[in-house]
């Protein structure tokens, strides 16, 4: 039987109170058509210690098996020193251990970023690129999405300005459509 929705977990790689890629992610979110759902997981996690990965906390336990029934997997990732943040990378380590049993493997992904830099994450997502690859996960290559926070990114009421929000439409008409293609 196929599911009514198709769920998609977001991480965002940034715990500031007033993150522009959360921003970005949540405008993004309200662009879904009405069969998928996009939930936000905590990325707040405990460092990751492989003499714990059989022993996890009940936030790791959690994190992992919504990751594990998720259809696929947004990152939305900061910059930070031209690669992505502490935060991100240790939620992906978290998720990728004990080994053998990733919870990556196989999930569509996407990933995207907000940079108060010129080049708008762009190395950043090169990185995550890289490692997504190593995880196995299929990463929808087009359209790029990478975004400079100027004063005309966002629109008013949690939506996205104008330019973006053409783009992050065409993102997730792509990546909806992507997505049902690797359910099928
Ligand atoms: C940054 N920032 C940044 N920006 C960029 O375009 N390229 C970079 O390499 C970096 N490096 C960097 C390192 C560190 C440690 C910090 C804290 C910041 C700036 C970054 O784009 C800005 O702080 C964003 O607002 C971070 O995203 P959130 O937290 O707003 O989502």
């Amino acid at each position: 039987m196929t599911k009514s929705k198709h769920e998609i977990v977001v991480l965002v790689g940034s715990l500031r109170k007033e993150s522009l890629n959360r921003r970005f992610a949540e405008a993004l979110v309200r662009l879904a058509p009405a069969d998928f759902s996009f939930r936000f997981l905590d990325v707040n996690l405990p460092l990751f210690n492989q003499d714990e990965e059989n022993n996890p906390t009940e936030a790791v336990a959690r994190f992992r098996e919504t990751v594990k029934a998720a259809d696929g997997v947004v990152f939305v990732t900061p910059e930070y020193n031209r690669s992505i943040s502490g935060v991100l990378k240790n939620a992906i380590d978290t998720g990728s251990r004990p080994y053998g049993q990733s919870v990556w493997a196989g999930k569509p992904a996407a990933v995207m970023g907000v940079s108060v830099g010129p080049f708008g994450t762009s190395m950043a997502q090169q990185h995550l690129r890289n490692v997504l690859a190593h995880l196995d996960m299929p990463t929808l290559g087009q359209p790029e999405m990478f975004f400079y926070a100027n004063e005309s990114l966002f629109g008013a009421d949690g939506t996205l300005g104008a330019d973006a929000g053409k783009l992050a439409q065409a993102w997730m008409d792509r990546y909806t459509a992507w997505v049902k293609r690797h359910a099928a």
